[in-house]
């Protein structure tokens, strides 16, 4: 039975433990990242005794096709997960693409691309749910008893909302748009809904999932303090670091460094061509002094099966035109299997991405609708 159908009595309560150091009262918000990566190792474990307490919610905005950052530094990990029994909701987040732009492209065409690479990766439509924001019009809702529960000041100290903001100014002057202020609260209601309670993340997403954390607790202590309705969410932090683009900044499509799963082979081979080194002759790991070359040894290592520390002893003096040859023919190597899946499914035509969606969005809105006629009933909107 779907978490969220379930009286929240049978909520299985190892799903929502928190640590005495979590904390409890509104005001502190933030767990550090050594205490979210000490939270993880805890998860970890208890996932694979008992995969069914959990339920993922992550996704992404359709901007584009997903890139090589994506793979390893989330959508991998998400099809470990459901691989080993979690319940996985993916959300391909629509109303996020125009936080910050006038124009959000071909959408269509855009949440194919994204569809066939998260089905390409592994992701089993029929064991997970795929959906979008805009088709689900009760998750939509909950936004707004989501926006009473928090303060303006609280958004503007979200250390996300402030970079973003930053980025706005950079990208012309223009102004933060009340959907971008307000994207973590809606982010809140994205997790909530179903009642995810794991939110697999980077660090720097950790302020935006406290946001979730403190909106689910002061809904509990407003409208369920009886019975604590939604889960206050962990993070799960990915296991490997923030991946680098060709120019050694954070692999990024707006930023054009990114290395597409859809890339042909020749693309793959250039794309390492350009990548960025460094000077030293040898090669070593060293992820503080030398990013480029680390960045290298751990998406060569992601391939091959190692570690970087282990691919980096192998290299050694041979340098760095041997290091992008190794790298070059694992990624070429490694992603073969999910280009070919990915062009399978794309010469299979619309109609097979198109069900899998439907049966998500189906799926999602069942759940949505039920939540949202609890929130109803325990706010006392029931008329
Ligand atoms: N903001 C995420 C991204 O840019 C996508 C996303 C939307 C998300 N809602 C979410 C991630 C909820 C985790 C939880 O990729």
């Amino acid at each position: 039975m779907p978490v969220s159908t379930m009286p929240e009595a049978t909520m299985p309560t190892s799903a929502t433990p928190h640590e005495p150091s979590s904390p409890t009262t509104p005001g502190s918000t933030t767990r550090s990242a050594a205490a979210a990566r000490e939270r993880t190792a805890v998860l970890e474990s208890q996932i694979v005794q008992r995969p069914g307490d959990y339920r993922v919610l992550t996704g992404d905005r359709p901007t584009g096709a997903l890139h090589l950052g994506h793979l390893l530094g989330t959508v991998a990990n998400r099809v470990r997960l459901q691989d080993l029994g979690v319940e996985v909701f993916l959300i391909v987040a629509d109303y996020q693409v125009i936080t910050d732009r006038d124009d959000a492209g071909d959408l269509p065409a855009t949440v194919r691309e994204v569809l066939l690479d998260y089905l390409a990766a592994g992701l089993d439509p029929e064991r997970s749910t795929v959906f979008t924001h805009s088709a689900v019009p009760a998750l939509n809702q909950l936004l707004l008893p989501f926006l009473s529960l928090v303060t303006v000041a609280e958004l503007e100290r979200n250390p996300t909302v402030k970079a973003e903001a930053a980025a706005a100014a950079e990208r012309g002057g223009r102004g933060m748009s009340g959907l971008l202020f307000t994207y973590p609260v809606h982010q809140a209601a994205d997790i909530l809904f179903c009642h995810g309670n794991l939110v697999p993340v980077g660090v720097d997403q950790l302020p935006h999932l406290e946001i979730t954390r403190t909106v689910a607790r002061r809904f509990n202590q407003r409208y369920a303090a009886a019975q604590p309705y939604f889960p206050e969410p962990d993070a799960l932090i990915a296991p490997s670091t923030t991946i680098l683009g060709a120019d050694g900044r954070r692999m990024s499509k707006s930023r054009g460094n990114a290395l597409e799963l859809r890339a042909s082979d020749d693309e793959t081979v250039a794309y390492f061509k350009r990548a960025r080194t460094d000077s030293d002759r040898a090669i070593t790991y060293e992820p503080e002094r030398r990013p480029e070359i680390a960045n290298l040894l751990q998406i060569g290592a992601y391939f091959t099966g190692t570690t970087p520390q282990a691919l980096a002893d192998e290299v050694g003096s041979a340098g760095a035109g041997r290091l992008k040859a190794v790298v070059t023919e694992a990624v070429v190597e490694g992603l073969r299997p999910l280009r070919a899946r990915r062009a399978e499914l794309a010469s299979a035509g619309p109609r097979h991405l198109a069900e899998a969606l439907a049966r998500g969005n189906a799926r999602a809105n069942a759940i949505a609708d039920r939540t949202l006629d609890d929130v109803r009933d325990l706010m006392g909107m029931r008329y």
